[in-house]
């Protein structure tokens, strides 16, 4: 499965089957958590067998089924658009291993969790990680025309590809507060915006890492 399919097929997963991630695809997802984690200077880890951050939270929004591991994302403050790029890195490679997933922030007991943000950093938030007891479902999205600048027909095919993935992008609530503009179409000049909502910086660097993905990183420059 390559970067693309695993995109197009990932959806939320919140329940999971009762058994243990094989040692070999945990060998796989460490390897990458250690690469991001150079490459971002954040602080990620994979926590195993711990099911006490996913038991007993009573909410029916964001129920847990069997989940007993989960990333975790700290870093120094500000660091919202990198924790949702990069993480995403991290989920769209745990589907290519055959795993599903479920970005939270809330519907967790943070308590629970044995791992902690170290002094002068920010304990951001958790992945959900396991084999799926389904794969998700595909859900709604808004229209392409309230996502971005442009209207379908003035669209070059690179920034239509990168609209295409960025709105698979998974978003808080299913909130999408992003806006993506086209600034200079002869310069390639792109700019993606967050507009108020919780969690909608994470948000948006989900959506950049989908967005790059879809038009290709060569295609276009992101406005500083
Ligand atoms: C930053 C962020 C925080 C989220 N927090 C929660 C949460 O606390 N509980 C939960 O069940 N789902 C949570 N989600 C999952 C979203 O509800 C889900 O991604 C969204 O509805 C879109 O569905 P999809 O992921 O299947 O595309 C979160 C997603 C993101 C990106």
């Amino acid at each position: 499965m390559d970067i693309k399919e695993a995109i197009i097929k990932r959806h939320s997963v919140r329940r999971f089957l009762d058994k243990e991630i094989e040692n070999s695809i945990v060998n796989e997802l460490n390897d990458a958590i250690s690469n991001v984690c150079l490459e971002s200077g954040l602080d990620i880890k994979f926590v195993l067998n711990e099911p006490n951050a996913f038991t007993g939270f009573l909410a029916k929004y964001g129920k847990f089924e069997n989940c007993k591991s989960y990333i975790t994302i700290c870093g120094k403050a500000g660091r919202e658009i990198d924790v949702g790029y990069y993480g995403e890195k991290l989920v769209i490679i745990a589907q290519m291993l055959g795993l599903n997933s479920c970005w939270v922030a809330l519907t967790y007991k943070k308590g629970k969790v044995p791992i902690k943000a170290k002094k002068g950093e920010k304990f951001y938030i958790v992945i959900a990680i396991g084999y799926g007891r389904n794969r998700g479902l595909p859900r709604k999205s808004k229209t392409v025309d309230k996502l971005c600048n442009l209207k379908e027909n003035e669209m070059p095919e690179w920034f239509k590809n990168g609209m295409d993935f960025a709105m698979r992008a998974p978003t808080a609530i299913n909130q999408q507060k992003f806006f993506i503009s086209l600034d200079s179409l002869e310069e390639r000049i792109v700019s993606a915006r967050a507009k108020i909502g919780p969690c909608s910086k994470i948000d948006l660097g989900i959506v950049k890492y989908h967005f790059e993905i879809g038009a290709g990183k060569e295609s276009f420059k992101w406005r500083e």
